[in-house]
C-alpha cells in the first residue's frame, strides 16, 4: 500500500462487522443502523466491514442509506466472490432464497474478472458511493489470488478510483501466504480468535513487515466461548495482544453498548505472554 493511501485512510482499532445485520428474518431496521453508525462516530470508530453477499445485498443497501451525508467519516470495506441473487424492486425479498438455491446447485463462488468487476459496480450502487476504501476477494481459491487477470483487474480498479485499496479475506494459510507474497494486495482479513492465532500469527507479522493492513474477525469464536471460564472480554483483550498494533479488530454487533465495551477491551490488551498461553491452550487438539 502506498504511504499516501495509508495516510488518507483511517483504520480504527475496532471496526463494525456487519455479517448478520441483514440476516434473513431478523434484519436490522434503518433506524437501528443509523443509531449504530452514530454511536461509531461518538466512539471514533471508522471501519465498517461488509460484503455484497450479506443479506444478498440488503446489508449494503442499509449501510448506503445510513451513510448518507457522512460517508467521508467512515472507512468502508466490502468483498465479492460469493454468488448471490440481485433481483430488483418488489422481487428483492426473493434474493435470499435465490442465493440459497444457487448455493445448493454448487454455484457458490465465482472469481472471474468480469464477475468481480460487476460486483464492485453493484456494491457502489447499493452503498450509494463512488468509491469504497477496500475491495476484498471473499474466501478466494489459491488459483484466484495467483491469477494474473485478477491481479490486473484489481490494479485497474484502484486506478479508476472505484476502490482505494484491494485485499483478500480468507482463513486459509496457503491462500493468505500467496496473497501476501504477490505484492498486489494492500489489506488482509483473517479470522483472529485466540483459537486461530497460533496458526495465523506469523502471517500477521509478515503483513506488518510489508505494510499490509490486517483486519481480524471472528474474535468471539463460539467454540472458545464454550470453554468454561472464557469470557468475551478475555477473547477480545487476548486477540488484541497478539494482532499487529495497527490491525483493525472487527466486532459483529448491532448494539452500541457492545461496540463501546469491545472498544475498551481492544484498547486494553492482555499481557502478551498470557494471550500466547491462552492461544496455545485453545488451539490444542481435543
Ligand atoms: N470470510 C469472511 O470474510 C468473514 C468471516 C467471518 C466474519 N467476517 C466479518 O467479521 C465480522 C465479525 O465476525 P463474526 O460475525 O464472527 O462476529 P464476532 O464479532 O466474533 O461475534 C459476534 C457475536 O459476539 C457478540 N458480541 C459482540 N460484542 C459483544 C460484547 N461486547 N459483549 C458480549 N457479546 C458481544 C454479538 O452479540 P450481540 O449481537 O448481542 O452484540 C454476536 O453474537 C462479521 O460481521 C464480518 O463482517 C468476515
Amino acid at each position: 500500500m502506498s504511504t499516501d493511501t495509508r495516510a488518507r485512510l483511517s483504520w480504527s482499532r475496532l471496526g463494525l462487522g456487519t455479517g448478520t445485520l441483514a440476516s434473513l428474518g431478523r434484519a436490522a431496521s434503518i433506524s437501528e443502523v443509523d443509531r449504530l453508525l452514530g454511536a461509531m462516530l461518538e466512539l471514533e470508530l471508522t471501519v465498517i466491514d461488509t460484503a455484497d453477499t450479506y443479506g444478498s445485498g440488503d446489508c449494503e443497501r442499509l449501510l448506503g442509506k445510513a451513510l448518507s451525508g457522512r460517508r467521508q467519516s467512515f472507512t468502508v470495506v466490502t468483498k465479492a466472490g460469493y454468488r448471490h441473487s440481485n433481483l430488483p424492486g418488489p422481487l428483492r425479498p426473493l434474493n435470499q432464497f435465490a442465493k440459497k438455491g444457487l448455493q445448493s446447485l454448487g454455484l457458490r463462488q465465482c472469481f472471474t474478472p468480469a464477475y468481480l468487476s460487476k460486483c464492485l459496480d453493484n456494491s457502489l450502487e447499493r452503498l450509494k458511493t463512488e468509491s469504497v476504501d477496500a475491495f476484498l476477494l471473499h474466501d478466494p481459491t489459491l488459483g484466484t489470488v495467483m491469477n494474473e487477470d485478477v491481479m490486473r483487474l484489481f490494479e485497474g480498479l484502484k486506478r479508476t478510483g472505484k476502490t482505494r485499496t484491494v485485499g483478500v479475506s480468507s482463513g486459509d494459510s496457503e491462500v493468505l501466504n500467496a496473497a501476501i507474497s504477490s505484492g498486489v494486495f494492500d489489506v488482509i482479513q483473517t479470522p483472529a480468535s485466540l483459537k486461530s492465532a497460533v496458526t495465523i500469527r506469523p502471517l500477521w507479522l509478515e503483513c506488518e513487515a510489508r505494510h499490509i493492513q490486517v483486519i481480524g474477525s471472528h474474535i468471539f469464536d463460539p467454540s472458545c466461548l464454550g470453554i468454561p471460564g472464557v469470557t468475551h472480554e478475555m477473547l477480545m483483550r487476548g486477540s488484541s495482544a497478539l494482532l499487529p498494533k495497527n490491525a483493525v479488530i472487527l466486532c459483529g454487533t448491532r448494539k452500541p453498548s457492545h461496540l463501546s465495551q469491545s472498544k475498551n477491551w481492544a484498547l486494553d490488551p492482555l499481557p502478551e505472554a498470557e494471550a500466547e498461553r491462552l492461544a496455545m491452550k485453545f488451539s490444542a487438539p481435543g
